[in-house]
């Protein structure tokens, strides 16, 4: 059940518009990074954090692993222009087989019951991603014009932790950066080899932190698990 986690944390966070990294920014005086790697340092499963990060970021990093006490940091790789390159640089520290899960930094509120359903069943098949059904009816739009409304039953919003077999991984990533395709997630690419993916059923709560009205929903969502 042991695995190791690679997170990226090299993003800029546009989209949050604070001017720095958004996961600087806090939740309770305690930035999101470190309650994201809190999660990880806690579960005694987990072997080991590679953390990708961008080159500004360095510093500031450092001292906050310092501050919080953080020892499960392995590697501390620089990251890349896109998150896929993040990910595939610290795929690239890992040299023993085994379960690698790959999970976002901006996403703080990851369960460990979740993240070891995920280990169990990258066992089994090789690769398992967190999921929770779509509940908005979603349509495919051209020029502002509905051109499909997808069946709502089939659809999942995916979400980190995603949990693979770190040979399925890598041939995943090699073979995505030999035919120069970019995925938004990790899975994207394993489903390229050809290889399956388990969904395992995940929370509505599982955010990722990506424009400033997130930070109200954290807020919340901090409140409700400390009652
Ligand atoms: N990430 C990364 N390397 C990149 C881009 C993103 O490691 N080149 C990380 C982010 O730090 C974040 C996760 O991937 O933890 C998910 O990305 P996203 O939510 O898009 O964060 P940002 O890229 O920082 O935000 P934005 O796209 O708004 O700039
Ligand atoms: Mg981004």
């Amino acid at each position: 059940m042991v695995y190791q986690v690679i997170i990226p944390a090299a993003g800029q966070g546009k989209r949050m518009g604070a001017g720095r990294n958004k996961l600087l920014l806090t939740l309770e005086n305690i930035p999101v990074l470190i309650h994201t790697l809190r999660v990880f340092e806690q579960d005694v499963e987990c072997s080991g954090i590679i953390l990708s990060i961008h080159p500004h970021d360095q510093e500031s990093f450092n001292e906050l692993l310092t501050e919080y006490r953080i020892n499960k940091v392995t590697n501390l790789v620089i990251g890349g222009k896109e998150r896929q390159d993040s990910v595939y640089n610290g795929l690239k520290v890992i040299h023993s087989d085994g379960i690698v899960l790959v999970h976002d930094a901006a996403r703080p509120f990851i369960r460990v019951d979740t993240i070891h359903e995920l280990v169990k069943a990258a066992e089994c098949s090789g690769a398992a991603i967190a999921a929770v059904p779509v509940k908005d009816t979603i349509k495919k739009v051209e020029s502002l014009l509905v051109s499909e409304t997808i069946e709502r039953s089939s659809l999942w919003a995916v979400q980190t932790p995603q949990a693979f077999r770190v040979s399925i991984l890598r041939k995943a990533h090699e073979r995505a950066v030999e035919t120069q395709f970019t995925g938004t997630d990790d899975a994207s690419l394993v489903e390229r080899l050809p290889h399956k993916v388990v969904i395992i059923e995940g929370d509505y709560d599982n955010i990722k932190l990506t424009t400033p009205e997130d930070l109200y929903f954290a807020e919340a969502i901090m409140k409700k698990r400390k009652d």
